[in-house]
């Protein structure tokens, strides 16, 4: 028997958490205060890209188990809430913006029943669950359990992510630590069975494994960034160097793909938000290395318009720049922070004509850069452009003809945004091919 859940907050996390949930056999209601969101939720459509989620939400639909509304009522008879609501950047600041997330705690608080327990899932700042609890309870005027079990599932991947993640991480309030620990190993009963590791720690501990983890990740690709810097330098191929160091089992050599750096709704906001948090707990020093993460990350996309105006001449006064890729990274629509969406907009404003492709993203990028040029295939992007750069690693462009292009363009070059084009090949057609720290032919 399946338990009676709640998703509040129906974004990347929450959409995927309760079609998954319910594939589990779990009885869920999704509640997103987006009446259009929940709607066509509820006709199994996903509001955004993500490989397999329409599926699941059919299949999902079709067991009966999975609802999604727009009245948080619905969530009344739930034995469990989670709290999957987005805690962006602020406008104003690098601090994480918990506005709504504590908006959904206030609205969801007095529906919540005496014996339910409530799980946050967004990534927050430490100590975000004791104000949740502090906030919900006072609403209710009386105790409301709450415990922490974030989430670690990456945009394209989301689906098998959720259903067979790495760990799982339950962050439990001491007074309440075995029966919120039995409630999550039901929630979690499938996850568990199949042998996935579970740890139990405080909830705070649990806030901060979180923003560790992608603390951790936004480093590793800043450092490989700043070796590429290193290898511009001094002639290395950054590529080779990440090969032979990743090959050391203490190092690994997964997200050291030098490029054009990270982006997305996570490893951004959250470096900086963890930033601001450590220095309002007094320990804004030791995370010091974190300001250099961003900066390294953010240089990454200077260097790849100065590459391009280098090729262009110098000036990008009447210059044609392709751009392939718009999403922050492939098998996914996400454009949130997206370099390769940042560096066209930079182009255009140094007065490049920018046309761009994305064999998703189009639609988004357009509603925010409705200044550049879309094209819907890179062929017609690649059409008389002075350069080529290659911004976001989807697959179907590292199967594109390199000869069939350079037909196309005005001149046959290509910047590699992402080290993963076959320079032998795009070579043999033709192209120069330049990349980030990688040495040029
Ligand atoms: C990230 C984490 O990987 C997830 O574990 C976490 O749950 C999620 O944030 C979150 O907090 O919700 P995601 O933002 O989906 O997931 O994307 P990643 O796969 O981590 O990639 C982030 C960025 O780093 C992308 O722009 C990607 O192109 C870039 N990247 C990744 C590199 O530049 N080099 C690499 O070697 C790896």
């Amino acid at each position: 028997m399946g338990l009676a859940m709640s998703v509040i907050g129906t974004g990347y996390l929450g959409a995927v958490h309760a079609a998954c949930m319910a594939l589990e056999g779990h009885d869920v209601v999704g509640v997103d205060t987006d009446e259009a969101r929940a709607v066509a939720l509820a006709r199994g459509e996903a509001p955004f890209y993500e490989p397999g989620l329409d599926e699941a939400l059919v299949a999902a639909r079709g067991t009966g188990r999975l609802r999604f509304t727009s009245d948080i009522r619905a969530a009344g008879d739930c034995t469990v809430h989670f709290l999957c609501v987005g805690t962006p950047q602020s406008r104003d600041g690098l601090a994480a913006d918990t506005t709504y997330l504590m908006a959904a705690a206030h609205a969801l608080a007095p529906h919540v029943r005496g014996d339910a327990l409530v799980v946050g899932k967004s990534t927050v700042p430490v100590g975000t669950s004791g104000a949740v609890e502090l906030a919900m309870s006072g609403e209710r005027g009386g105790g409301v359990r709450v415990a922490w079990n974030p989430e670690f599932l990456r945009e394209g991947f989301a689906i098998r992510d959720t259903l067979h993640p790495d760990r799982l991480v339950y962050g439990v309030d001491a007074a309440s630590a075995s029966a919120d620990v039995a409630v999550l190993d039901e929630v979690y009963a499938g996850q568990v069975g199949r042998g996935v590791q579970r740890l139990v720690v405080d909830r705070t501990t649990a806030e901060l494994v979180k923003v560790a983890a992608n603390s951790f990740l936004a480093t590793k690709i800043s450092f490989i960034n700043a070796m590429a810097q290193v290898c511009e330098a001094a002639g290395g191929d950054v590529v080779a160097l990440a090969d032979a160091i990743g090959m050391d089992p203490r190092i690994g050599r997964s997200f050291l793909n030098a490029g054009l750096g990270f982006g997305g709704g996570c490893l951004p906001k959250d470096i900086r938000a963890f930033l601001a948090r450590a220095e309002e707990l007094g320990v804004g020093e030791a995370l010091d290395f974190l300001r250099a993460v961003d900066r390294v990350n953010l240089g990454r996309r200077t260097r790849v318009v100065e590459l391009a105006t280098s090729v262009c001449g110098g000036s990008l006064e009447g210059a044609r720049v392709a751009v392939l890729g718009a999403a922050f990274k492939p098998d996914s629509d996400d454009i949130r922070d997206s370099p390769a969406l940042d560096v066209a907009q930079r182009l255009h404003r140094l007065g490049a004509s920018v046309t761009i492709h994305d064999p998703k993203a189009t639609h988004r990028a357009k509603a925010v850069a409705p200044e550049l040029n879309y094209s819907d295939s890179a062929l017609g992007a690649c059409t008389d452009a002075d350069v080529v750069l290659h911004l976001t690693e989807w697959p179907e462009y590292r199967a594109l003809d390199p000869a069939d292009l350079a037909r196309v363009v005005r001149a046959a070059v290509v910047v590699d945004g992402r080290n993963v084009l076959d320079a032998a090949r795009w070579r043999a057609a033709g192209w120069t091919c330049l990349s980030l720290g990688r040495p040029a032919a």
